[in-house]
């Protein structure tokens, strides 16, 4: 194999992991004695109560009975508390920054230390109480890139609430459809955000939402309408700017004319509960089993799945991965582009990063604004080492050329890492040449929504890199690739990728739905977790996720359903019928192809073509999701591409 890629001695000599040998052993020890190496880990952390059982127990076949997984039964501890009392107590990171915050704006910037995440969070969690929010209860989460969307996070944590984050591009119905699934009783949100130069009024959207949901659950005893809390960040601050201790973060360009609906009796102020909140909150101990969040992903019949993730395996296997994988220091700046309404920004950017007690940046913009070098200028301005971003991105920077990046030094970069899809050679050169300038490896990390953390990555000192392939598997992850049969293929071979034992941070159910779990995951090939990838082992055992062979496809790493862009298509009145398949693209990775057929009398024009991509409320939905927004939002943190709805339908569709 010409094209691998090895750390020099001396970037290896101070790295956790040096060789390739060395990662072997310590993998070899997580399969012979879990319990040594993961009790070792766990110890890092604060327990309220030790585990009474083995580190992992679990039964992945549904014929031997309920499919379930359990990781340190018995322990009882709280993901808040460890992310911030046990860190700024133990390892003394009351004045380290947390979290240091990059607006949409330029010059719009804000900083938090772990003490000051730990108050405001304190007071968010006095706030959820006040509002008679439970243990157990859910709290659904719809805010730009903001701290107060961390701070949600961890307040919901720290109290024992789950919250269903819902991605702020995402529209009315979808969020309607989450908050409704997961019975929430409550909701936070933001009057508005920008996104470049475009304005988002969220209230008005999630004003929408709690309609639709007024009006589906007419009738229907039990559900009552979720209260709602609002972060004003566009709108013009009570008081004017400077108020002492604000707690909350204002936009450098306020909207003074924005329309915020606002209904007394359900809606709040942010600021005005939190000023009136103690600043001082217990942790409730939680159940190591006990639901820390819901987190929706794509489903192939259409509805979303919400994948349950719980506490003390999904604490451990986020903080123990983002530490090796990215080779942590206490001195790093780590900075990960995805939102937080994906999977990548709930373990890579809130979880995992702050149980190490690490400096994260959190990014409100897009790539592209004000200039196509917003990344680079950022990152020089806070001396980012880590940075983790998607193959989408990267390509789409790479059209505008080398001269935007050269602009800047990035000589602060160190790790490079990659998510989302497999990452194709060009883009991994230039990744690497050009924004690594040659010196950092490049983590190309394998793992979904449903996994928690990562599943196959490599050690960036110690794991020679192949462009394209995510190495090995992670610590206590054991991949087969299984034929059509369900044989296991040894050696050099490609076919299913499952997983034979389970891991601790993956999901333990779908909400509301524990049979689509088993089925999902664990039918098609009893016994082990099947990915849903396809997958090939090379002939010194690299793995190369080669995409989905279910009805998902992945559009600039976000996943689809053909099944629900066809029943979107489909509800248009001049449809027949419509069949969807997917099909390579340089830029997105995939793209939708679409045969549509249409009612006797309609003819196939550009007025159709518009009204399929514009008209129909769902498929507003589903462009709203392909696209992260709407065709001129462009959500760039993981996806680029603004013209997305038009390489759908655009000289695609076709009258049969
Ligand atoms: C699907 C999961 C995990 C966070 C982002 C997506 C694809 C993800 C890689 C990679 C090849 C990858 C797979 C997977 N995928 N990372 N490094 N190489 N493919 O989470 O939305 O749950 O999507 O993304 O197809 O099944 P998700």
């Amino acid at each position: 194999m010409s094209d691998v890629y090895e750390a020099s001695a001396d970037a290896r000599s101070s790295a956790f992991l040096r060789s390739l040998s060395e990662y072997q052993a310590l993998y070899e020890r997580s399969l012979q004695d879990p319990q040594e190496l993961w009790g070792e880990l766990a110890k890092q952390f604060h327990w309220q109560t030790p585990s009474t059982g083995p580190f992992m127990q679990s039964n992945l076949n549904p014929a031997l009975g309920r499919v379930s997984v359990t990781c340190m039964a018995g322990a009882t501890t709280n993901v808040c508390y460890n992310l911030l009392d046990h860190n700024i107590s133990e390892n003394r990171l009351g004045d380290k920054v947390a979290i240091y915050w990059e607006g949409n704006c330029l010059g719009d910037s804000r900083k938090l230390t772990y003490q000051q995440l730990l108050n405001d969070t304190c007071r968010m969690s006095n706030v959820l109480t006040n509002q008679g929010v439970k243990k157990g209860d859910r709290v659904a989460v719809y805010m730009p890139m903001i701290p107060e969307l961390v701070i949600t996070l961890l307040a919901c944590s720290r109290i024992g609430a789950v919250h269903s984050v819902v991605f702020a591009g995402f529209s009315a119905d979808s969020l309607a459809e989450r908050i409704m699934d997961a019975q929430c009783c409550l909701l936070v949100t933001a009057d508005g955000f920008f996104r470049g130069e475009k304005m988002i009024n969220l209230k008005q959207i999630a004003d929408d939402a709690l309609d639709r949901c007024r009006e589906r659950e007419k009738g229907s005893k039990g559900f009552s309408e979720p209260k709602c809390i609002v972060v004003r960040h566009l709108g013009v601050a009570p008081g004017g700017p400077g108020v002492p201790n604000r707690p909350y973060t204002p936009a450098k360009r306020p909207c003074p004319n924005l329309q915020t609906p606002w209904q007394d009796g359900r809606d709040l102020w942010w600021h005005e509960v939190m000023h009136k909140a103690h600043e001082e909150a217990p942790p409730v101990w939680c159940d190591s089993e006990d639901p820390l969040f819901i987190l929706y992903t794509s489903g192939s019949t259409g509805k979303p799945k919400g994948m349950v993730h719980t506490q003390a395996g999904y604490l451990l296997h986020t903080a123990v991965s983002h530490r090796l994988v990215f080779d942590l220091r206490p001195s790093d700046v780590y900075w990960c582009t995805a939102d937080i309404g994906w999977i990548t920004g709930h373990s890579y950017l809130v979880y995992g990063p702050l149980a190490n007690g690490a400096t994260c940046l959190l990014f409100e913009g897009i790539p592209t604004y004000p200039e196509v070098d917003r990344f680079w200028q950022i990152i020089d301005k806070y001396q980012v080492t880590l940075f983790y971003t998607a193959p989408t991105a990267i390509r789409s920077l790479m059209k505008h050329g080398n001269e935007p990046v050269l602009r800047h030094s990035r000589h602060s970069l160190r790790v490079l890492g990659s998510v989302g899809e497999p990452i194709n050679p060009e883009a991994w050169h230039w990744y690497h040449r050009v924004i690594g300038g040659g010196r950092c490896p490049i983590v190309d990390t394998y793992w979904q929504t449903e996994t928690g953390g990562f599943l196959l990555a490599p050690m960036p000192f110690a794991t020679p890199l192949k462009p394209g392939s995510a190495t090995f598997p992670f610590f206590g992850v054991v991949p087969a690739i299984l034929n059509e049969h369900g044989e296991e293929m040894k050696g050099e071979a490609e076919g299913y990728l499952v997983f034979k034992q389970a891991w601790p941070g993956m999901a333990r159910t779908i909400y509301g739905d524990h049979r689509r779990y088993e089925e999902t995951y664990f039918q098609k090939f009893p016994g082990f977790y099947f990915t849903g990838d396809g997958c090939r082992r090379d002939s010194d055992g690299y793995y190369w996720v080669t995409g989905r062979v279910d009805d998902l496809l992945n559009m600039s790493g976000h996943l689809l359903s053909t099944a629900e862009v066809e029943a979107a298509l489909g509800a248009h009145p001049a449809v027949v019928e419509a069949a969807t398949v997917s099909c390579p693209h340089s830029l997105k990775g995939q793209t939708l192809y679409c045969f549509v057929t249409l009612q006797a009398g309609h003819t196939f024009s550009r007025t159709l073509v518009a009204e399929l991509r514009q008209k129909g409320k769902i498929m507003r939905r589903i462009l709203r999701k392909i696209a992260s927004g709407d065709p001129d939002f462009g959500d760039v943190t993981t996806l680029a591409d603004p013209c997305v709805p038009s390489a759908l339908f655009a000289d695609r569709c076709r009258t049969t």
